[in-house]
């Protein structure tokens, strides 16, 4: 038993709990993440707008899966498993690509865009093999705010029973059906940001992507979260994001409070910018109080969105090991600013920069999760507290 309690104060004081370092360290305790939170949850893994014609493909990481995510020519972004079906080779064997059908390089069995096994050297001479039956395994997809979102739930589905899924209105119920997305992802955005519709009013599904940055972190995905969801430590390691964001440096988290929260822009700042300096044009539908703000929530498990008034950045997180989490970044903007080419790039400096300051705090931690000091783990000071639930949340899905 690793966790006891997390939501209790330790005894006397206003702390609360954190897990035992071993939460942090322990391969079985990672492998039971990534079975019971990872692969049963839905994972934003790519941008949509980076499929943008047909056969266009890129392979992406969800828990112990690798999946290859294509867009097909009759229906739309499909995901599959990256395993062959005649005796199990990674049939795309790049990041990324192009090409009319998938093909597996080692006995060049060939799939359709959509599924289907429909070449394969003496097939026609196997008229007993079911080409459906023998297609690539299905993955549960979604598109929402302009992200790909897969769930390899189940996963067991052959493209002939994904067709039958679908003309039935969406996954069948069962073991392999994904969690809801409506009920999960949708629902955890509207619990940090008051509705869906305030997230709606950025237009992120419209966005383009001005830059992406990708960080390996050496730490926990765990430690990751709850940097992210604390400020504590923005007056220590956050200079130019707390000379932006003044309140920050009282240490209280836009998501550490109760009420729906948008940090407010310092008197004399202009924009979401390394020096405050002005930004590019707002988005133009956002709403009056979200003008001059900033909005931060964490869609579990590896999601976390940050909105100020001219663009929105957005992170996915992909956990490798106990120790090290791979880290993307997207900075998202109207189409105009991206096609006239306007100057970003002070936009992109200031969140890059809390980036390397937080992973670098993250890799400072991680060693000591394995020292004796941190056996019984640390303490979580009134402005963390809302990390105790994220715990809590952790070990019921892990079942500690
Ligand atoms: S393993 Fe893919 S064709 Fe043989
Ligand atoms: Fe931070």
């Amino acid at each position: 038993m690793i966790i006891d309690q997390l939501d209790t104060p330790l005894s006397g004081t206003s702390l609360k709990p954190t897990p035992a370092g071993s939460a942090y360290t322990d391969a079985e305790i990672f492998r039971r993440e990534q079975a019971e939170i990872f692969e049963k949850m839905w994972n934003a893994v790519l941008r949509v707008e980076s499929l943008a014609s047909p056969g266009q493909w890129r392979t992406v990481t969800v828990g112990r899966e690798e999946i290859i995510v294509v867009r097909t020519r009759k229906a739309g972004i499909k995901a599959y498993l990256n395993v062959c079906r005649h005796r199990g080779m990674r049939v795309c064997t790049t990041a990324e690509g192009r090409s009319k059908t998938l093909q597996c390089g080692y006995h060049a069995w060939t799939y359709a865009l959509e599924g289907e096994l429909v070449a394969a050297p003496n097939l026609t001479s196997m008229p007993d093999v079911d080409r459906g039956e023998y297609g690539l395994k299905t993955v549960h997809v979604r598109e929402w705010l302009g992200y790909v979102w897969v769930c390899v739930t189940g996963s067991a589905g052959s493209p002939a029973q994904s067709a039958a899924d679908g003309a039935a209105g969406g996954a069948s119920p069962g073991p392999s059906a994904p969690p809801s997305f409506e009920e999960t992802v949708m629902a955890e955005v509207s619990t940090r940001f008051g509705e869906v519709q305030s997230l709606q009013n950025y237009g992120v599904e419209g966005l383009r992507v001005g830059e992406t940055r990708r960080y390996e972190v050496a730490a926990n995905w765990k430690l990751i979260i709850e940097n992210f969801m604390e400020c504590y430590h923005c007056a220590t390691i956050h200079p130019e994001l707390t000379e932006v964001i003044p309140e920050f440096a009282e240490g209280w988290a836009s998501q550490a409070k109760d009420e729906i929260h948008g940090a407010s822009f310092g008197a004399q700042v202009q924009g979401f910018t390394v020096d405050g300096s002005a930004g590019v044009a707002a988005l133009p539908a956002i709403a009056p109080e979200q003008d001059r703000k900033y909005y931060a929530i964490t869609v579990r498990p590896q999601v976390f969105i940050n909105t100020v008034p001219d663009h929105v950045i957005f992170h996915r997180m992909y956990p490798i090991s106990a120790s090290k989490t791979i880290v993307e970044c997207d900075w998202l903007f109207l189409p105009e600013v991206i096609e006239q080419r306007m100057d970003i790039s002070r936009s992109v400096e200031l969140f890059h920069r809390v980036n390397l300051q937080d992973f670098e705090a993250c890799e400072q931690t991680q060693p000591n999760m394995s020292s004796r000091a941190y056996e019984e783990g640390g303490a979580l000071v009134p402005s963390e507290h809302h990390i105790a639930e994220f715990h809590q949340w952790w070990a019921d899905r892990i079942g500690s």
